[in-house]
């Protein structure tokens, strides 16, 4: 089978009009962790939702190993598993309990469940904390869990949508070593993630989504070297000084952009331009220089960061002081 999960022009249309899914085709390999990357509210967790018949196309279809999530809804919800973005474990229940009763939703009788359970929490990690009550959690421990109930029939398919949201950056290496792990057993994994550094570490394939499309596709290696040369991201006092400079710098035959306070510089050699360009840097608030990644690659795509709320400093190899460039 070429396709594990195949979307076909998958479409989604709310009630009162908002088009969150806007013909999403893609097909995941058999053993492959896929990731959907883009900003919120740009669709990933409706795409999810209807791989995982939890919501109707509006248009369009989706085939799990062959089966259509519109006409072979229970066939589908055999074959996957599902840890959604919202938290559905119970915190009044023990770790245990929770997978426990997610085994016994599945049909397995008592004894069977009794194992699938702690096969779940021990592959999981979660064992020696099974039996205390979910309120005592962690948050990295709280998303162990979703993913332990979510494999107790250890599908061949799983949706994680954004497995590591809010988790500290240790807690999110041991989940993506986990994850890795169930790649390695053969589970086929789609996951979601506004993370520019999850996508880029976890998945052999990515798809930039954005207002309910697919903007680019393929191997992170891959769209990284498309962006072709290096970035040197300028930050100015205001909008209105980065298009001034984006175009004094565009008249003497720069290739730049000005997003908003930034003019973003493509060169082929960050280092050696950086010389050049000090004359025209007065009244720069900032100079980096920026590692050619997912987040280049999705500005140079739309024009916005994947997060624009938060300045993810730590994405950069370098960053260099004006002050000390003038010297
Ligand atoms: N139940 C709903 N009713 C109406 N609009 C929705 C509903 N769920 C999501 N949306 C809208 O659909 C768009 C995509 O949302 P979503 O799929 O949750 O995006 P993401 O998971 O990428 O953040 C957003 O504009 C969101 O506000
Ligand atoms: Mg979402």
């Amino acid at each position: 089978m070429e396709c594990a999960v195949e979307a076909r022009g998958l479409v989604k249309v709310y009630p009162g009009g908002v088009r969150a899914v806007d013909g999403v085709s893609f097909c995941i390999r058999p053993g492959e962790i896929y990731s959907l990357l883009g900003p919120n509210g740009a669709g990933k967790t409706t795409t999810v939702k209807m791989l995982a018949t939890l919501l109707k196309p509006t248009e369009g279809d989706a085939f799990i190993l062959g089966r259509s999530v519109v006409r072979e809804r229970y066939e589908v919800r055999r074959l996957i598993g599902v840890t959604p973005q919202d938290l559905t474990s119970d915190d009044e229940m023990t770790g245990w309990e929770n997978v426990y009763i997610q085994a016994r939703l599945y049909g397995y009788p008592a004894g069977e469940a009794r194992e699938r359970a702690r096969w779940a929490l021990e592959y999981m990690g979660l064992l020696d904390v099974a039996h205390r009550k979910v309120s005592t959690y962690s948050g990295g421990m709280r998303r162990r869990l979703e993913i332990a109930m979510s494999i107790v029939h250890k599908p061949k398919v799983l949706f994680l949508d954004e497995p590591t949201l809010g988790l500290d950056v240790q807690s999110r290496r041991h989940l993506w070593d986990l994850i890795r792990r169930l790649r390695g057993e053969g589970v086929t994994i789609l996951l979601t993630t506004h993370y520019m550094e999850e996508a880029e570490e976890l998945s052999d394939r990515v798809a930039i989504i954005d207002h309910g499309r697919i903007i680019a596709e393929g191997a992170p290696g891959e769209l990284i070297a498309k962006l072709g040369g290096e970035r040197i991201h300028i930050l100015m006092p205001g909008p209105s000084e980065a298009e001034k400079l984006a175009g004094e710098l565009a008249s003497s035959g720069w290739s730049a952009r000005a997003h908003g306070s930034e003019v973003v510089v493509t060169v082929a050699n960050a280092a050696e331009a950086l010389a050049e360009l000090a004359p025209h840097l007065r009244g720069a608030r900032e100079v980096r220089i920026a590692r050619p990644n997912l987040e280049e690659v999705f500005l140079e795509l739309t024009g916005r960061r994947l997060r624009e709320e938060e300045e993810s400093f730590d994405a950069f190899r370098y960053r260099v002081m004006t002050r000390r460039l003038r010297r």
